[in-house]
């Protein structure tokens, strides 16, 4: 497959295909759109089933990044990376650092942050090669871990949508289900349960699945499960393309809000949950707290207090993409996407 044949491909302004035999390196760097800045977005390292399905991975978590950024009111465009290899046996500190070369080579046009299976200190190591990266721990304006100001600015999101579906303000003893209990699940669970909402969870890795059992008496399902747990809300907080017509029937939420990227696999599936009358919060909409945090560190003024007000505005976008969602009588996802492309046409 080619980048240009991609269904995926939607105009990005480079794709960069990066390797490294010695240390066991094969990444791809995706930058979509830098009309309102330079790009910023994650780096997934994941064991692709295929080149191709890490490829249609980055041109979508790619263009995600410039709609996120644009929505958010950020000045900065879409990008992301995605390396290829398993996490957990395939990283190495020459396999990052060697990753923050290539990062090095686009010149600052592209910041790289975490994303799954890459966490802080895995940036930090890249930053040894790069001063390209955002996220990192320590040093003038770092902003930290991305991974709480992401799990709040769900929480936020979540009590609209709970609000506009279902009339309540709050979450107490509602029922929600986290798909995936890692850096932003495990925070999300933690909120939920301090908002006093019982917690049912799935997630590939048993270990962390159980940790929610210990920590905030979580139930847990086997993933495959997930989709068909009783509940008021689902979070889908693992990986993208997750909503479509095998999992979509499945579900018996009337809320889907939470943090993965890229959560429907075609926009047409936005279509099919309201059709279902499941109000969906667009994913890009509610998970921009990390970005909007990451952005002090960027521009050089990182101030925490700042970047936690920011998040809370994620509320107010989201009451208003649901508004305008009702009057038109389209998807959230429509809505957002349309409004994402205003601001762009705009900046073009
Ligand atoms: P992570 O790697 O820490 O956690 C992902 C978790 O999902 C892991 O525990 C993994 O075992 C689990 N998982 C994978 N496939 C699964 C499946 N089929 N069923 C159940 N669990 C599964 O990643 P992180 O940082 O928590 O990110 C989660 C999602 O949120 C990703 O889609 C990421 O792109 C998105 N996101 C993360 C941000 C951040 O600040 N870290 C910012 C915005 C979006």
């Amino acid at each position: 497959m080619t980048v240009f044949g991609a269904p995926e491909y939607a105009g990005h302004e480079l794709v960069l295909h990066g390797s490294d035999p010695a240390v066991g390196l094969r990444a791809i760097i995706a930058i979509h759109d830098t009309s309102l800045g330079p790009a910023v977005g994650g780096c997934r390292m994941w064991p692709y089933e295929s080149d191709e399905a890490a490829l249609r991975d980055v041109l979508r978590l790619s263009r995600a990044m410039t709609y996120k950024c644009a929505l958010a009111g950020l000045p900065f465009g879409g990008g992301k990376s995605v390396i290829l290899g398993d996490p957990r046996a395939d990283k190495s500190d020459s396999l990052l650092e060697r990753f923050g070369r290539l990062v090095d080579l686009l010149g600052g046009i592209y910041r790289v942050g975490e994303d799954v299976g890459i966490g802080s200190a895995d940036v930090e190591v890249m930053a040894r090669a790069t001063r390209h990266v955002a996220g990192i721990r320590q040093g003038e304006h770092a902003s930290g871990d991305p991974s709480p100001f992401t799990a709040r600015g769900v929480l936020v999101g979540m009590r609209i949508a709970v609000h506009h579906q279902l009339g309540r303000r709050d979450l107490k003893g509602l029922r929600i289900a986290v798909q995936g209990v890692g850096s932003v699940g495990a925070e999300l669970c933690r909120l939920l349960h301090t908002e006093g909402a019982t917690l049912v969870v799935a997630d590939r890795d048993p270990q962390r699945a159980r940790y929610a059992t210990e920590s905030w008496g979580a139930e847990t399902v086997p993933p495959e499960a997930i989709w068909e747990a009783p509940v008021d809300v689902f979070a889908p907080c693992a990986l993208g393309a997750v909503l479509d017509d095998r999992t979509i029937p499945r579900l018996r939420a009337s809320v889907v809000a939470g943090a993965a990227n890229d959560q429907l696999a075609e926009n047409r599936h936005g279509d099919e949950l309201r059709r279902r009358q499941i109000l969906y919060a667009p994913d890009y909409v509610i998970n921009a707290g990390g970005v909007i945090n990451g952005s002090g560190e960027i521009l050089g003024h990182y101030d925490p207090a700042e970047a936690w007000r920011r998040v809370e505005r994620i509320g107010p976008r989201l009451e208003e993409i649901l508004r305008l969602s009702d009057l038109e009588g389209v998807a959230p996802n429509r809505v957002a996407d349309a409004m994402a492309e205003k601001i762009l046409a705009a900046a073009r």
